[in-house]
């Protein structure tokens, strides 16, 4: 481990968004940007689009189902930022020092992420207001 601590990159940046298909052709538009991975993630009732940027990605995020916590989250507060993905080198580990230090977890265990990352979300409560998700690669 470096002196940086846990957190090694950031992976992503979540974006909430209605029209998926719009929002990548803004990002193509007005970054010249393109879709590096789409990806259907049923479990948690969204798909999403990465795009990269350097060695991490916007992650534009939009819901494929009414229960899912996207949809939720853009019914409440529109689209915009969802949560900051920060690669880590052990999800569980680091899930347990957040936790060791008093952080409210979301995921208990570390779970599967898309692109077959290993993720646990962090609570936005605890977090100064920003859903943080641990990714490991
Ligand atoms: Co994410």
């Amino acid at each position: 481990m470096t002196e940086a601590g846990l957190l090694t990159e950031i992976d992503h940046v979540a974006i909430a968004v209605h029209d998926l298909d719009a929002a990548i052709a803004w990002y193509g538009d007005a970054f010249g940007a393109s879709v590096d991975h789409r990806e259907v993630v049923d479990r948690d009732g969204v798909e999403e689009a990465l795009l990269k940027v350097a060695d991490s990605y916007v992650q534009l995020l939009t819901p494929t189902r009414e229960d899912s916590p996207v949809a939720k989250y853009l019914a409440a507060k529109g689209e915009g930022l969802h949560h900051v993905g920060y690669r880590v080198a052990d999800c569980a580990a680091a899930l347990d020092t957040a936790k060791a230090a008093g952080i409210r977890a979301i995921d208990t265990a570390p779970r599967p992420g898309s692109r077959g990352t290993t993720v646990a979300f962090l609570h936005p409560k605890s977090a100064f207001g920003t859903l943080i998700e641990l990714v490991e690669e």
